[in-house]
């Protein structure tokens, strides 16, 4: 064996304050111990003398273990433990792949034995003790892979324990910042968890009345209508953070957004009509461009007069707006699904609730065997333990036990790929392990404080006939409202409690982490934090 330190906590017990599956030790204040222990480094094949090259880019992998950090036995703080995570995930990697290589040249070794071609005369029992001897190595690399599943699977269980610990940390601390504020208890007195005597361990205040919306979560693009929805000499009227505004295309084609008010006497412009690129006042004929220059005013003289517009884009199928004061930031981010994908319905829906509610309750998985009896989640039994993973510590990852893969995208998107084996039983399966997927889109543009303007895209990687059926987008918008529905009671009901003081976060648990990630990024914006939690550099581009 090679005693390499591994600090890989491969197989490690993490001990914290707190009572968990690993080993628990007091009084340590937050810090974590880790225990090194060492990996294993048997079994190791040369990779000299493997001729496929075509392998070489997997085999290819520097061992990690001279890089491990070297921390067996201290106290390490929540960021260290993460990092020695890290560098067990990148241990169990490349140990993975020396498992594959061994099998890999032990099956060619069997293949150099039974070749009927080889030029060296073996006797029969020669065959046999050779074969015998390879079966018995083939069996021990077998064992050994089996070994290294066990360990992914425990170095993924502790990553997200830790990552756990972070997020209980970082509401730790935002809750003692609102009690260094205030000296208002963190929980409305309406709220039900007043009769107990100590305050929740941990809290995220979310509860009404519905503040204004802070003017720096204006400052990202926001996705507002289907680009199919605008057609030339068409309009598309909008509310975005309590404004009216309204789409249309100009001469050349482009969409634009202003305001849905006429300067001359606030009429709302949506009321009129778009000609030759420019939308008419229906009251005394005022036409502006998408720039929003008054360039017509019928019976009077012109006068110089211009009402708001903002930035507006199209990209991949939608239009985009940009309503805060900032500039506009140069990336769009994209929203397709992957490829191989087909998009099969485009469906929009103004529902009368706060955005950040519909966000919290699409972002939760965990409530479907409760809510969707009679939809998607019918017959589906309710899990002992849901969880939700996040392997790169951001704001996607996979539910646990469902084949359904979620990302929540600021400022207020949310990517769900789920897969599809058998109608009406999804789990204990990942995504990877279904043929067909179904993809989709949530955008919860804030319309008002108590509107919001959902934008639904759904796609899938199976059945592309479907797109030929005569009405099937009837079908799928049915679907789509039905699911939404079961939704919506629930939601509505939170949303009264909420005006009414009540804490919609009051008591978060395990499976609410992507939900309470979302909560805290929005936080920060409004805050001004400049590295905003949880964040990642945007993909795509800007046209
Ligand atoms: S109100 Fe619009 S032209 Fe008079
Ligand atoms: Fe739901």
């Amino acid at each position: 064996m090679n005693a390499v330190a591994a600090a890989s906590a491969l197989t490690v017990p993490i001990c914290t304050t707190r009572s968990t599956k690993f080993t628990t030790k007091k009084g340590l204040k937050g810090g974590l111990r880790v225990f090194a222990v060492f990996g294993e480094g048997e079994g190791l094949v040369e990779k000299r003398g493997f001729g496929n090259a075509t392998w070489g880019t997997i085999f290819d992998v520097e061992d990690p273990r001279p890089r491990t950090p070297q921390c067996k036995g201290k106290f390490l703080d929540v960021n260290q433990a993460l990092e020695v995570a890290r560098f067990d995930i990148q241990y169990l990697d490349w140990r993975a792949r020396q498992d594959l290589l061994t099998i890999m040249l032990l099956h060619e070794k069997v293949v150099e034995v039974l070749n009927p071609l080889a030029r060296e005369y073996k006797s029969i029992g020669t065959y046999k003790r050779e074969l015998a001897e390879l079966q018995q190595a083939l069996a021990q690399a077998h064992k050994q892979v089996h070994i290294s599943e066990a360990r992914v699977s425990t170095a993924l269980d502790k990553l997200a324990y830790m990552e756990q610990l972070v997020n209980d940390r970082l509401l730790k601390d935002k809750s003692a910042t609102e009690a260094d504020c205030t000296s208002e208890p963190a929980t409305a007195s309406s709220s039900p968890q007043v009769v107990k005597k100590k305050p929740p361990r941990k809290s995220l205040n979310v509860s009404g009345p519905v503040q204004p919306y802070h003017p720096r979560l204006k400052n990202f693009w926001y996705p507002v209508a289907f680009s199919s929805d605008l057609k030339d000499d068409t309009m598309v009227p909008i509310d975005c953070f309590e404004e009216p505004w309204v789409m249309f295309r100009g001469k050349d084609g482009k969409p634009g957004c202003v305001q849905n008010t006429c300067a001359h006497r606030a009429c709302p412009l949506h009321l009129g009509s778009v000609n030759e690129g420019r939308i008419q006042c229906p009251y005394h004929g005022w036409e502006y461009s998408t720039d929003g220059k008054c360039e017509k005013m019928p019976s009077t003289r012109l006068l110089d007069v211009r009402i708001r517009s903002l930035p507006c884009l199209e990209q991949e199928g939608m239009i985009w707006i940009w309503p805060g004061d900032d500039p506009p930031s140069a990336n769009i981010p994209s929203l397709l699904p992957p490829p191989g994908f087909r998009i099969h319905a485009e469906i929009v829906m103004e529902l009368p609730v706060e955005h950040g509610l519909l966000l919290d309750n699409l972002l939760d998985l965990a409530h479907a065997p409760f809510t969707h009896t009679s939809t998607f989640a019918k017959g589906w039994s309710v899990p002992s333990l849901v969880k939700f993973l996040t392997p790169a510590s951001g704001l996607q990852g996979y539910w646990d036990p469902y084949p359904i893969d979620m990302e929540f995208r600021p400022p207020c998107m949310v990517l769900s790929t789920i897969g599809i084996s058998k109608p009406g039983k999804l789990e204990g399966q990942s995504t990877k392990q279904c043929s067909t997927h179904l993809h989709q889109l949530h955008v919860c543009l804030p319309s008002s404080r108590n509107k919001t303007r959902l934008l639904y895209r759904m796609s899938l990687d199976f059945a592309p006939v479907l797109q030929h059926i005569p009405f099937m987008d009837h079908l799928w918008r049915y679907f789509a409202e039905k699911v939404l529905n079961e939704d919506l009671r629930l939601v509505l009901g939170q949303q009264d409690r909420m005006l009414n003081g009540a804490n919609v976060w009051n008591w978060p648990v395990s499976y609410d982490k992507l939900g309470v990630r979302y909560r805290l990024w929005r936080d920060a914006v409004e805050k001004g934090v400049k590295q905003l939690p949880f964040s990642k550099p945007m993909e795509g581009h800007v046209q």
